[in-house]
């Protein structure tokens, strides 16, 4: 287990510390990462800040935390602390990495999405924060679609499980099958679903207790408090190539159980050419994850093509794509009969989600 560097073993004599604070190692990680920059080659940051310095002082803060057990919020008042001798050269070494381009959530193997907090491994993509973008409009979807059937959605392409879990997570009564071509990334987003299932059902035993212990009279109060354990939904994964994955017989005639009510899919959209897949984080993920053929786009056309027979009658299909993309996916959804077609934007006003029904 990792030990904190304020614990009191670690401060007690004879334990092994380097001469090095934690302001000096966080200091020196900086100095380091700033001069190598992030590796997009434009001085810009891949956290989207545009600022190289501002990124270093992140990366080594969270660097610091993973290796130390230090968390950031008590990084400046731990400042003049000296950091035992494994813990520093433990993040000395993960500060080389991330030198070396390394993406930090590969480093760290854990990265934030919606209220989720991920594994990641070098087999997913990292999720990013454009994808909440695509959750918030299935769900607001969802939400309009209230009826006396169960809810069915389908995510393709789940990589780390971070759509189809943040869905699971919203739409705890819905039965969602997340899919993925690689096996690699399906045993993540398993790993994913199981561990925030159990967190789930730990959550939802100690509220139970609770509330026992309070119509028994008892005034016992969980740090759950009075306010409902957040739950997470059913969720199938299934091995295969986009809607080949599901159920073989689907494929021609989908009995009810292929049908979804909203589908949505994160699909590769970068040309094989772009020279965007040498810079910054695109150069250690997966180029599956990344890349497709004609432009980026026939990922794209080949799961629009494919989805209609999978729609339940008013069935959504939500697509994320590159900002530069929405025109002609827009085009595609309307070659393939969808009629109702929106494109969604992000913060930024950048075109990233379309949609057709
Ligand atoms: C851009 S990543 C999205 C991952 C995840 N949904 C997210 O948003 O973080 C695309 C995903 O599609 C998967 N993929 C690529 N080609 C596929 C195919 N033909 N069938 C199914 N999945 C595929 C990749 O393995 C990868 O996990």
């Amino acid at each position: 287990m990792r030990r904190g560097i304020l614990t009191a073993e670690l401060r007690a004599p004879g334990s092994t510390e380097t001469a090095a604070t934690v302001a000096d190692l966080l200091r020196e990680a900086r100095d380091c990462l700033a001069a190598a920059g992030d590796g997009d080659g434009d001085g810009d940051g891949v956290d989207g800040d545009g600022d190289d310095a501002i990124d270093a002082r992140v990366d080594a803060e969270v660097l610091l935390s993973h290796a130390a057990g230090l968390p950031v919020a008590t990084q400046v008042a731990a400042a003049g602390r000296r950091v035992p001798a494994a813990p520093a050269a433990a993040f000395r070494a993960l500060v080389a990495r991330r030198a070396g381009g390394e993406p930090v959530a590969y480093l760290t193997g854990r990265k934030a999405f919606w209220s989720l907090e991920l594994t990641v491994t070098p087999a997913v993509l990292i999720p990013r924060p454009e994808t909440e973008l695509l959750v918030e409009t299935a769900l607001a979807f969802a939400a309009g679609r209230r009826g006396s059937r169960r809810f069915r959605a389908l995510e393709l392409g789940t990589g780390s499980g971070a759509a189809a879990l943040a869905l699971a997570r919203e739409l705890p009564d819905a039965a969602i099958t997340a899919t993925d071509s690689s096996a690699a990334a399906l045993q993540v987003a398993r790993a994913n679903y199981r561990r925030l299932r159990a967190a789930a059902g730990a959550a939802a035993r100690t509220a139970a207790g609770d509330s026992a212990r309070t119509v028994a009279g008892a005034t016992a109060r969980s740090a759950v408090g009075d306010s409902a354990p957040p739950g997470l939904g059913a969720v199938e994964f299934r091995l295969g190539d986009w809607f080949n994955a599901l159920p073989a017989s689907s494929r021609f005639d989908p009995p009810s159980r292929s049908r979804f009510d909203l589908i949505v899919c994160n699909p590769p959209y970068i040309a094989p050419g772009d020279p965007h897949l040498q810079r910054g984080d695109l150069r250690f993920e997966p180029r599956a994850a990344l890349v497709s053929a004609n432009h980026g786009l026939a990922d794209l056309e080949k799961i629009i093509a494919s989805a209609p027979p999978h729609l339940n009658p008013g069935g959504m299909l939500l697509l994320e794509h590159a900002h530069t993309q929405a025109a002609a996916v827009r085009e595609m959804f309307s070659r393939h009969r969808f009629t109702v077609i929106a494109t969604h934007h992000d913060l930024a006003g950048h075109a990233r989600v379309t949609g057709g029904t």
